[in-house]
């Protein structure tokens, strides 16, 4: 019996990241039938994986939700309508190998009996090569293969995975993500960074309507927005009100920088984190009925009393409700005066955004260089963490050149570094140089032209980076910048 399962799923099972599977297939170190993996070559590519300890699983994804900052996952079960029906979809597939097996049972019954019919006043020569074949039947179903409880060990974790996610496919984008625990279609997107189009997020825009193209989804939020009929018999569901129950492709529009429209919303402090006195982290909490849609490395103006400021979003938008931004004290700047010294949690900031077009290149697999002039860092983050997410990048090297703030997230930097494969950081000291110091990291990359390279910094530093890197063979389209002169 073949065993397929999607690539996102074979990820997932054996702690290595989409991009990482990508990569096998396109090397044909991992096959593939139509997108999915059989089992057995699951087995055969990961010979090291040890299929009945989850532990080093765990591992990486403690660390990789440490890495994450304060984004914990929710380890809950799903919705009891859809774990009901996961689990009748189980007992079926259960229930047909259990059918499978007995009819097998019978056929040996069966051909034991022809052996014996035949076996009935035959040769010497016919006896001797019937009694060969039946010991035959009989040593191999008495020997367990030594690989099966290994296969046995796989298909038990593949199940559970199975039980506490399904996984969808957006179409025409192509991505692939899982939905876990309780989410929604759409919760389930948001956290791996995909930004689909939605509005309220709580049933009632009706901005989130996608179509079910197959697999099987069930409501798990009642929703007061009210579906024509046509677009019922057509599939169409809203996918912050419906959660998938098995696997399930969808068709539903993927929102880029320019289709995101300026939102404004009432967020509340949730803290103030202060790393040194030149700089500190805004952390704020959107509304649950009107979370911010933003891309990784857009801006955000935000607004307490008179005072008023805009910054780069430091957060990734897989965090759900939080937003960060970090804010360097500059004297006279009257929104880092309030932020420093007068922000408590719970006080309302006004937000309104998102702004800009410094996002990553979605369809790009390339080797990304991410440089950081001192609080150019935030948008960065912001980018790296988007990227992370969507598990695509070939590889992400960040350098950040430090200002008088320092690398006041310099641990945050080491734990990516840790915790995802083909990540490295190289802190820079504070330079009058900047031209030298980007022009030696420049040099670092023999085959520029394969890169894509994302700067954020003040305009003259990006505008010497740009140079250096130009000169050393980056293609001009491949040069991505984030100005913090906003
Ligand atoms: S986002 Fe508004 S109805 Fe789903």
């Amino acid at each position: 019996m073949s065993h397929l399962l999607p690539v996102s799923r074979v990820a997932r099972l054996v702690g290595q990241s989409r991009h990482a599977m990508q990569e096998m297939i396109r090397k044909g170190s991992l096959a593939t039938f139509d997108g999915m993996v059989e089992l057995d070559e699951v087995l055969r590519a990961f010979p090291g994986v040890k299929w009945d300890d989850d532990a080093e699983l765990r591992r990486v994804a403690e660390i990789k939700d440490k890495a994450f900052g304060k984004r914990v996952l929710e380890r809950v079960l799903p919705d009891k309508s859809v774990l009901a029906a996961r689990l009748a979809e189980l007992g079926d597939d259960y229930a047909a190998a259990k059918a499978l097996l007995l009819h097998y049972a019978n056929v040996l019954v069966w051909v034991d009996q022809k052996i014996d019919d035949i076996d009935e006043g035959a040769s010497a020569e016919t006896h001797h090569a019937l009694h060969a074949v039946r010991a035959f039947l009989l040593r191999n179903l008495a020997e367990v293969p030594p690989d099966a409880t290994i296969a046995q060990a796989a298909i038990a974790r593949e199940r559970i995975l199975r039980i506490m996610s399904a996984h969808v496919t957006i179409q025409p984008s192509g991505h692939e993500f899982l939905v876990e625990g309780n989410d929604t279609l759409l919760d389930g997107a948001l956290r791996n960074g995909i930004s689909l189009s939605y509005g309220c997020s709580n049933g009632n825009c009706g901005e989130c309507k996608a179509r079910v193209i197959s697999g099987e989804v069930k409501k798990v939020h009642a929703h007061d927005y009210v579906l024509k009929q046509g677009e019922k018999d057509a599939g169409v569901v809203l996918m912050c009100a419906y959660a998938p129950v098995n696997d399930v492709v969808i068709e539903a529009g993927v929102a880029g920088a320019r289709d995101i429209p300026i939102q404004q919303l009432t967020a509340k402090v949730k803290a103030v984190e202060v790393f040194n006195p030149e700089i500190a982290a805004l952390h704020v909490l959107a509304p649950r009925s009107q979370r911010l849609r933003y891309l990784g490395g857009q801006t955000i103006r935000l607004t307490v009393g008179a005072a008023s400021g805009r910054y780069a979003i430091a957060s990734c938008p897989c965090e759900d409700r939080h937003i960060e931004v970090h804010v360097p004290r500059h004297s006279g700047d009257a929104f880092a005066d309030v932020v420093f010294d007068e922000l408590k949690p719970n006080v309302p900031v006004e937000i309104e955004g998102p702004f800009g077009e410094f996002v990553l290149d979605e369809e790009s697999r390339r080797p990304t260089i991410f440089l950081a002039f001192g609080a150019g860092f935030a948008p960065i983050k912001s980018l790296i963490q988007h990227a992370m997410s969507l598990e695509l990048v070939e590889s992400m090297d960040l350098h950040w050149l430090a200002d008088g703030a320092g690398h006041y997230q310099d641990n945050l930097c080491r734990a990516w570094t840790d915790a995802i494969d083909n990540f490295t950081y190289v802190p820079h000291a504070p330079s009058n140089d900047v031209a030298a110091v980007v022009t030696d990291i420049a040099r670092g990359y023999p085959g520029l032209q394969r890169f894509d390279v994302y700067a954020a910094g003040n305009g003259e530093e990006l505008d010497a980076a740009r140079t250096c890197f130009l000169d050393q063979g980056l293609p001009a389209e491949r040069w991505f910048a984030g100005s913090t002169d906003i």
